[in-house]
């Protein structure tokens, strides 16, 4: 008889049958760094995650450093909003600061960025507002400004997720002619309209005060439209593509791995997180084995980088069972 079980045994030869190993090299961290001082506000919808200062951010990232966690992922959260969000693109904008200071103090923390203006436009959209709603190659223009300056305060990745047409296409024709070619970039290359970016919202301000942003982020009926986003970026140079969320669009991740030869990321965004936080505080589910079960099929699905608010714990748990 066929017995499978037979491989099922003890923990020896589990081990050696695995097919899929989360570990710390998977993992981006993501960051929330707020223009101001003195700035330790934790995120009530996302517990453990915190918006932090300048002057505060040493101690994340000295634990972050600590547990060999490879890369950060930043979002800036400005003082002052307007409607087009040109901080976003001002050297001396939280974002620029933060690079520089990051670049500096931790040089061998990896730097990516989120490229996007919705946190720092006063209609919370992600580019520039015409008829109602966004401008994509209005948004393009800006969208280059911006990469370029992040690129100029030495950033080491930039990752554009507001959705525009066109925009690895602009992204690498400004960097390339500004000489910054050998920048990469990570698309949000096949990004839906979904409800479990909640607490993100709140974490960096940046909810829509009309509308929503179903005309640039796709359904979540849609598959094939999905390989035709990746397909754009992988023709125009990405070098990464990246699937977001990640837990309900395990399908997504295995398309783009089956079908395309660049590195594949997903992001475990904030909703997951915070479903998973709250089940545990009820005891209701075992928090941490339902936090590697959920980023392990991720792994398994195809996903070779996983950005997760859960990095830290992940690196502890991974840590604890060498
Ligand atoms: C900005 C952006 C969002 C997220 C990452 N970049 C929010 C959005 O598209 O509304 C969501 C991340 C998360 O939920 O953890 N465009």
């Amino acid at each position: 008889m066929n017995r499978t079980r037979r491989l099922r045994k003890t923990e020896g030869i589990r081990r050696l049958v695995r097919e899929n190993k989360l570990t710390i090299d998977d993992l981006i961290y993501p960051l929330f760094i707020e223009e101001g001082t003195n700035i330790e506000k934790e995120i009530v919808s996302m517990p453990g995650i915190k918006r932090w200062s300048l002057d505060t951010l040493h101690k994340e990232l000295d634990e972050v450093v600590a547990l060999d966690i490879p890369a950060v992922l930043l979002f800036g959260i400005p003082t002052e909003k307007d409607e087009i969000g040109k901080e976003t693109w001002d050297d001396n904008g939280i974002m620029q600061q933060a690079i520089r200071y990051i670049k500096k103090n931790y040089p061998s923390l990896y730097v990516i960025t989120d490229v996007c203006f919705c946190e720092y436009t006063s209609h919370g959209h992600c580019g520039v507002i015409h008829n109602n709603d966004v401008d994509n190659d209005a948004t393009l223009l800006n969208l280059a400004k911006q990469v370029i300056s992040h690129a100029k305060a030495g950033v080491d990745m930039v990752a554009p997720s507001g959705m525009m047409d066109g925009t690895i296409q602009a992204i690498r024709e400004a960097l390339d002619n500004t000489g910054f070619y050998d920048l990469p970039i990570m698309g949000y290359s096949v990004k839906y309209a979904s409800a479990f970016y909640g607490p993100f919202r709140d974490a960096a301000d940046s909810a829509p005060t009309f509308g929503d942003r179903r005309t640039y982020q796709m359904d979540p009926s849609n598959r094939d439209e999905g390989m035709r986003e990746a397909n754009f970026d992988d023709a125009e140079g990405a070098d990464i593509l990246m699937v977001k969320p990640a837990m309900s669009y395990l399908d997504i991740i295995r398309d783009l791995k089956n079908n395309f030869d660049r590195p594949i990321a997903c992001y475990n965004v904030s909703g997951e997180y915070a479903m998973v936080k709250a089940a545990a505080a009820k005891g209701w589910i075992d928090g941490e084995r339902v936090m590697m079960e959920s980023l392990l099929s991720m792994k398994r699905a195809g996903a070779d980088i996983i950005i997760t608010y859960f990095a830290k714990e992940v690196a502890k748990v991974l840590a604890r069972k060498k």
